[in-house]
């Protein structure tokens, strides 16, 4: 039984004791895919940010709020798996220093500096055991959909990357394009976000045989 690990939502990186930077993720795209590994018969574990949804059934949840529970998760995880898809929405930036209080309103304006966080997903493919996949997701802008994830495949050496428009973030369905090393184009086409997951879940099936 393949054991597939996933994440998915968005982090929360806290700049005091109440407020947070964060984004829209809803983290429907990666439940859809836990519950597809799950369907196909995988042992899946399941790495959930913060979202409404509450987290399906059959499965094994982590939950994570910032990206350095998120990193903690991937380094205790990773190992164990032979599947990882990173669809969790990572902040690139946190607080530089966040503040155990809550900021007072002083009048003045406010000025916030972030830094970096690490690359977890390069992170995990840059470790992967040769049995082991790693697939990305990217979200771009229409356009440069291709020319940026076929980069970001590259930059982060994955197994393959899952590019999306923008407009999947917020809505019901995806129209997906899978890039994978060897140069392989391919586009499902329009559907559902389940739809989309089963189709996916297969796909990486077949890489692994
Ligand atoms: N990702 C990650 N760690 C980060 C940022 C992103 O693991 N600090 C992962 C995401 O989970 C996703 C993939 O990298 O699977 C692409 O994320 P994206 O935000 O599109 O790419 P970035 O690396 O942030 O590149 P850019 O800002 O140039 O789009």
């Amino acid at each position: 039984m393949a054991r597939l690990l996933i994440t998915a939502g968005p982090t929360r990186e806290p700049i005091d004791a109440v407020r947070y930077i964060s984004n829209r993720s809803s983290g429907r795209m990666g439940l859809a895919l836990a519950e597809a590994g799950r369907e196909a018969g995988w042992d899946v574990t399941l790495l959930l940010g913060p979202v409404s949804v509450s987290a399906p059934a059959g499965m094994t949840v982590h939950r994570f709020e910032t990206t350095q529970d998120l990193q903690a998760l991937l380094d205790a995880e990773f190992a164990k798996h032979d599947v990882l898809i990173m669809a969790a929405a990572v902040a690139d930036y946190r607080a530089a220093i966040s503040r155990e209080a809550k900021l007072k309103r002083d009048g003045a304006g406010l000025t916030l500096h972030f830094e970096p966080t690490p690359d977890l997903l390069a992170a995990c493919a840059a470790r992967r055991r040769p049995d082991q996949l790693v697939i990305g997701f990217a979200l771009e802008e229409p356009a440069k959909l291709l020319e940026r994830a076929t980069e970001k495949l590259r930059r982060k050496s994955v197994d393959a990357i899952v590019a999306n428009p923008l407009v999947t973030m917020d809505g019901d369905n995806i129209t997906a394009t899978v890039i994978d090393r060897a140069g392989g184009v391919h586009s499902p086409g329009d559907m559902s976000k389940s739809e989309f997951a089963a189709w996916l879940i297969k796909w990486i099936a077949a890489q692994m045989i």
